[in-house]
């Protein structure tokens, strides 16, 4: 599991059992598999149709596959229904395909999609989000004069502008300037 979601897991989870977890952008991460062992339901939304069969394969996991209706794209699914992966363009997910999630996490996401795109982005969480939705995402702060990025620099100020109604709070900072010269990484969580 994702470091800071396994030492963060229980402000994640807080407390709840069977709950809907939102995995956008979410490629082929085990973490999808590790928390639908716990009991939660896993939607994952990700362009990358081998990400995905590889997913299943790799977690030797059984799954369906079938085209989406309304829009170009397919759901894959595990036998058990714990697991569904949309495979479609994540701008064209609609609040209408899953209602609304008690959590959502975001590793590689929001950091990942064009800067001009992130209202688009934050605005279809915002419209996913559950009243009791958690959100935690990891998100990078560097010197933006030293590295342009993509993953790009997300600030905490960032996540009050793009989710002006949550509250953010910071867990967690993890220095990598070890790993990328001059840029450090912090985890950044919404609530
Ligand atoms: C940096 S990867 C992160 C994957 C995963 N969250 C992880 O942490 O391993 C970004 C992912 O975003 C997906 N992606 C980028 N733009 C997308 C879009 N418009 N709709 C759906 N998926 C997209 C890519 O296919 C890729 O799997």
């Amino acid at each position: 599991m994702h470091t800071s979601l396994e030492k963060h897991l229980d402000k994640f989870i807080a407390g709840r059992t069977g709950i809907k977890m939102f995995f956008p952008l979410c490629g082929k991460t085990v973490d999808m598999r590790l928390l639908a062992d716990q009991g939660h339901y896993v939607v994952g939304v990700d362009i990358a149709e081998q990400a995905f069969q590889e997913f299943f394969i790799d977690q030797n996991l059984e799954y369906t596959e079938e085209p989406l209706k309304n829009v170009d794209g397919k759901l894959f699914k595990s036998m058990d229904g714990r697991i569904k992966l949309y495979c479609m363009d994540f701008y064209l997910f609609t609040k209408e395909m899953e209602g609304q999630f008690n959590a959502i996490w975001d590793r590689g996401s929001l950091v990942a999609i064009n800067i001009e795109d992130r209202i688009k982005y934050s605005q279809l969480i915002q419209e996913v989000m559950s009243p009791d939705c958690k959100y935690m995402i990891a998100a990078m702060q560097y010197d933006t004069s030293k590295f342009a990025g993509p993953p790009y620099n997300v600030s905490e100020n960032d996540l009050k502008e793009l989710f002006p109604n949550c509250s953010v709070q910071q867990f967690d900072e993890t220095d990598r300037s070890y790993l990328f010269k001059d840029r450090a990484k912090k985890y950044l969580s919404i609530q």
